[in-house]
């Protein structure tokens, strides 16, 4: 029997306009801030690392330069310089090389180059980073293998170098198609240059292409966004993610809000309604709804970095500031570049901090994975928990669906768009939720454990 649960403060304004059925959102729930990291974490890391398991694996590889800080975005870490980054990729190259436990186990499903900005690297280093992941990890023969970048300075021979690798997949942020915009933003490109080059990408039909489009950036009303979604339908791109704004404590995006520079961003009502404005046109236009960002238009569009990812599969991190997964533990590569290039030079793989799994980690995987999709079964939650979970979350779930977030299917629960845009808040509810039924008590306080590069924000 599960114990009596704390409901009512999960429970959603019914009646309420979309942006309004909660105050706020619950922008990373799967984050362990309350974990203390291990004591033994990099030895514990290794020995995780090179024990054999079946079980989907993915990798990611931290390319952490931009040629500039675009104001909204928290994941910039240096800038680029050709000599660092040059030497980085060969330090990459080695630390790829080196990882004897990754060449065994099972094999790796998706390859994600994330940053920062990999396209900010040469045409040769984009070219022996992808070869020497053929080379040196066990791939599926269909593995996904995405190259993350920006208009700005992704030249042909970039792209050709990526290709000819063997890279299938790219990921372009786009963030806004509307030139005034985008330049307020801190991106190069116009609106025309972004077009262009999103075509010739798209017509050399050798690879997926997705792009990134932002909502709620300041200064983007309703029509600015429809236009960009619009655009990027007429594009005929394989998929795209539309990202709600995370406005970042701190970053220059906040900063010049707050200095009046800039107007606000959109508050949860805008943004909600332009959610649902994107969801709405690329459902007519017969777009697939993949995850709770993410659209596809063509079969060959699976996503599946971000799907096995957010499923809980293993990752292993390759780069410095990398974030990995293996058997539930979080681990990250030492963060700061020159610190990270001592370690690979003297053969050590640089692993700072390891978190253990949550204690209900089957569960949350569930709930993360399932809600990602757009469907919780509810009965395979109580087998992976408490005998009577289902019947004790009854009525929470019935509020839910009283307030449109969800639709009840036999033993599932199906997202409506007002539950794809609060989905990571239902998430953050039902961890809350599993881990009090299975005992967890009250949670200690934020231990702020560490936010990995390679998964992603909340969407
Ligand atoms: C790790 S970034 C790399 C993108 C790439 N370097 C570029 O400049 O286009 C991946 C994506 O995160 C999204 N992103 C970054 N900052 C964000 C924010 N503050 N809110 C929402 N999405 C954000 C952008 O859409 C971006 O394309
Ligand atoms: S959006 Fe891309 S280029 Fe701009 S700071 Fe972020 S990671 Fe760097």
């Amino acid at each position: 029997m599960t114990a009596i649960l704390p409901l009512e403060r999960h429970f959603a304004r019914v009646g309420a306009p979309v942006g309004g059925v909660f105050t706020e959102r619950n922008l990373f729930p799967w984050i362990q801030r309350r974990t203390r990291p291990l004591e033994d974490g990099p030895a514990a890391a290794a020995r995780l690392l090179a024990e054999r398991r079946p079980g989907k694996r993915v990798a990611y590889l931290h390319v952490p330069f931009c040629a500039n800080h675009c104001l909204f975005c928290g994941f910039y870490r240096n800038r680029s310089a050709e000599d660092a980054m040059a030497e980085y990729a060969s330090r990459l190259e080695r630390d790829i090389a080196m990882d004897e436990t990754a060449a065994g186990g099972p094999p790796i499903q998706a390859v994600y180059f994330g940053g920062g900005t990999p396209s900010a690297l040469s045409a040769d280093d984009l070219h022996r980073l992808v070869s020497a992941v053929r080379r040196h990890l066990p791939l599926a023969p269909d593995c996904e293998i995405t190259i993350e970048g920006r208009v700005a300075g992704f030249g042909d021979d970039k792209i050709d170098a990526c290709l000819e690798a063997g890279a299938n997949r790219f990921s372009i942020g786009v963030q806004t198609f509307d030139t005034g915009l985008r330049q307020r933003m801190g991106r190069k490109a116009s609106r025309q240059e972004t077009i262009s080059f999103m075509e010739r990408l798209r017509d050399r039909d050798r690879a997926v292409v997705v792009c990134d489009l932002i909502l709620g950036l300041p200064g983007q009303d309703m029509e600015t966004w429809r236009n960009d979604v619009a655009t990027c339908l007429s594009l005929g791109l394989d998929g795209v993610d539309l990202y709600c704004l995370t406005l970042h404590d701190k970053s220059p995006l906040a900063l010049s809000i707050a200095k009046g520079s800039l107007p606000p961003a959109a508050g949860l009502e805008r943004m909600a309604a332009m959610y649902g404005a994107g969801l709405e046109m690329l459902e007519d236009a017969g777009w697939r709804h993949l995850n709770q960002a993410h659209w596809a238009s063509a079969t060959r569009e699976r996503n599946l970095y971000n799907q096995l990812v957010k499923a809980g599969a293993d990752c292993l991190a390759f780069g410095a500031g990398a974030g990995g997964l293996v058997q539930g533990h979080r681990y990250v590569i030492q963060p700061d570049i020159d610190l990270y290039g001592k370690a690979v030079d003297s053969g050590t793989k640089p692993v700072t901090v390891v978190l253990p799994p949550p204690a209900n980690r089957q569960a949350r995987d569930l709930v993360m994975g399932g809600l990602e999709g757009g469907r919780l079964d509810i009965a395979r939650l109580e087998s992976l928990t408490a005998p009577g979970l289902a019947a004790t979350l009854e009525p929470l779930l019935a509020q839910w669906a009283a307030a449109g977030l969800i639709r009840r299917r036999a033993n599932a629960i199906i997202l409506t768009t007002a539950g794809w845009f609060w989905h990571c808040n239902l998430v953050g509810s039902l961890f809350e939720l599993i881990d009090l039924s299975m005992g967890g008590g009250t949670p200690p306080a934020d231990l702020s454990s560490p936010q990995p590069q390679g998964i992603r924000h909340a969407g």
